[in-house]
């Protein structure tokens, strides 16, 4: 059960209203009261901020915002004493053009080895005015920007499959290669237990000049919110991505897992990599290479039986023929929360009981376990790159990153005492962990229940096998190990049930469950854990 912390909402110890490393030092104890076993940060290494630190200007300092690496240090040794891991985000696809090396990459000449660690091409057309392809970054616009050289011309085009200020690195360069090995090293050193790989799927670029067949499509077919594309099409286009999953990746993750077995205890890898068809994400998981990749199906998955059951099966075969675990996620920093997403609570409470029974490693994102909504904001509030590049078109991110409530009645809800860089609702007093402890139903109280649970029952956790029942309509009936059964009901109906033994109940995602014998009512949007 992995926590996602990410920094700047997390908790400000400093009162400049961007949360920060201490912060999530002050944060620990709560965090162990949640029963995880680790925690994974999004980036908090010097950066200018364009991509919330996904642009890094340097991977073995800490920006000033968010501390010292003395504190990253501390955190490392503090987490380590309450019985928690610790993940650390890396970002090997690009740097962010205030890295030194892209500074001097732009002092130097068009064909020069420090161009050469980044991807740099004359134009096309009259005066190479357009760019060397049709690639689009993934946040709106073209994926090239053209620099103006020394002698004060527009000159050579950059590309960056994100914002312009991420230019993507070369990985066909040694140097590359020689300098990401370094920063492994450089948190290893300091006792991090992980890494959490950004964009794992992009790092080598085979064919960087041909053009794509159908760029508009692509673009709209890697922004999964947006509706009108038949699930054909959508798979077609995103199984041929020029720039994503080739094979090149593989021997990357081989030399890294090499270095990440030189250091003791138990150090992991996990993949953050869109690839397509799904079947393909086991190659980065092959004995050798990484340790665990992220499976993003249920973040647009409905709350609907048949959907959740072959997406769930999908993945657990697939990760079962590796040898791999499967993982599970229903939101994080780049999707709506899922309250909002499936727009009840209930359905929420009941999503996530589901997910978490499955075999394979749980990974929360912070408020999750409030059941927090997306902060609504203005326009003017809005800083991801997605939302700015696109006109607003595509609403961004920023949503789920307004910063978390601890204490109902302090200023900024005692998340800091000077300030929220994203405005906080007044909605999320609802919310403040002080509010949600001493409500036994809240969500807060739902996850800790179940948390305890997955650690205490021999059935769950773990990757042991997981055995599908025949249902009605609309209901999920699983059992596991050591008699944990799992009944969810997706209808908006009750639903009574006869299990072939007497069962009793070991937690509800709502109240309203009634059991006699082995007949068994689920409410509406109800899951249950059952001890048969
Ligand atoms: C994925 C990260 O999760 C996201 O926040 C970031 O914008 C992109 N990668 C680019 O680094």
């Amino acid at each position: 059960m992995i926590y996602q912390v990410y920094p700047r909402s997390f908790r400000d110890s400093n009162g400049d209203g961007i949360g920060d490393l201490r912060g999530v030092i002050e944060g620990l104890p709560y965090l162990s009261s949640l029963g995880i076993d680790a925690i994974w940060l999004s980036p908090f290494y010097k950066t200018p901020n364009k991509d919330g630190g996904y642009d890094v200007a340097d991977p073995r300092d800490v920006d000033p915002m968010f501390g010292t690496v003395k504190d990253a240090e501390d955190l490392i040794t503090s987490a380590h004493d309450a019985g928690l891991r610790v993940i650390f985000d890396i970002v090997p696809n690009h740097f962010s053009s205030e890295h030194i090396w892209f500074q001097k990459a732009l002092n130097s000449l068009p064909g020069s080895s420090e161009r050469a660690r980044f991807h740099f091409f004359d134009g096309r057309g009259v005066d190479g005015n357009e760019p060397p392809n049709n690639w689009n970054s993934l946040f709106n616009g073209p994926s090239w920007s053209r620099v103006i050289e020394a002698d004060g011309k527009p000159g050579q085009w950059y590309l960056h499959l994100f914002d312009s200020s991420q230019p993507d690195l070369n990985w066909d360069n040694p140097e590359v290669h020689e300098d990401f090995i370094k920063t492994l090293r450089f948190w290893l050193d300091r006792g991090v237990d992980g890494f959490r790989i950004d964009v794992a799927h992009g790092l080598a670029k085979d064919e960087i000049l041909k053009d794509h067949r159908d760029p508009a499509g692509l673009t709209q077919a890697l922004r999964l919110d947006l509706p009108g594309m038949s699930k054909e099409v959508r798979a077609g286009l995103l199984s041929d991505v020029p720039f994503f999953d080739r094979e090149g990746v593989h021997a990357i993750y081989k030399d890294w897992r090499k270095v990440i077995d030189e250091y003791d205890g138990d150090r992991m890898t996990v993949a953050e990599a869109f690839v397509y068809p799904s079947s393909r994400q086991t190659r980065y998981v092959r004995p050798g290479e990484l340790h665990q990749i992220f499976n993003f199906d249920f973040l647009a998955t409905d709350w609907e039986a048949s959907a959740l059951r072959e997406a769930a099966e999908r993945s657990i075969t697939e990760m079962n023929e590796i040898g791999a675990s499967p993982t599970w996620a229903l939101d994080n920093h780049d999707s709506p929360r899922l309250v909002s997403r499936v727009k009840d609570p209930a359905k929420a409470r009941a999503f996530a009981l589901f997910s978490q029974a499955l075999p394979g490693s749980q990974y929360i994102y912070q408020g999750e376990e409030l059941g927090l909504i997306d902060g609504e904001l203005s326009p003017s509030d809005r800083q991801d790159p997605a939302f700015i590049r696109s006109g607003g078109a595509d609403i961004g991110r920023d949503g789920a990153r307004v910063p978390l409530p601890w204490k109902a009645d302090e200023k900024y809800f005692g998340f800091s005492n000077g300030g929220s860089w994203l405005p906080q609702m007044d909605s999320y007093k609802n919310y403040a962990m002080d509010v949600e402890e001493k409500d036994p139903a809240s969500f807060l109280n739902l996850y800790r229940s179940s948390l305890a649970l997955r650690k205490q029952h021999a059935g769950l956790g773990g990757d042991s096998g997981i055995t599908w029942h025949e249902a009605p309509e609309g209901i999920l009936y699983f059992s596991r190990a050591a008699g944990f059964v799992l009944l969810a009901n997706t209808t908006d109906k009750s639903i009574e049930i006869t299990l072939p033994k007497p069962a009793m109940i070991l937690l509800q995602s709502q109240g309203g469950a009634s059991l006699t014998g082995s007949v068994v009512t689920v409410p509406a949007n109800t899951t249950l854990w059952l001890q048969q």
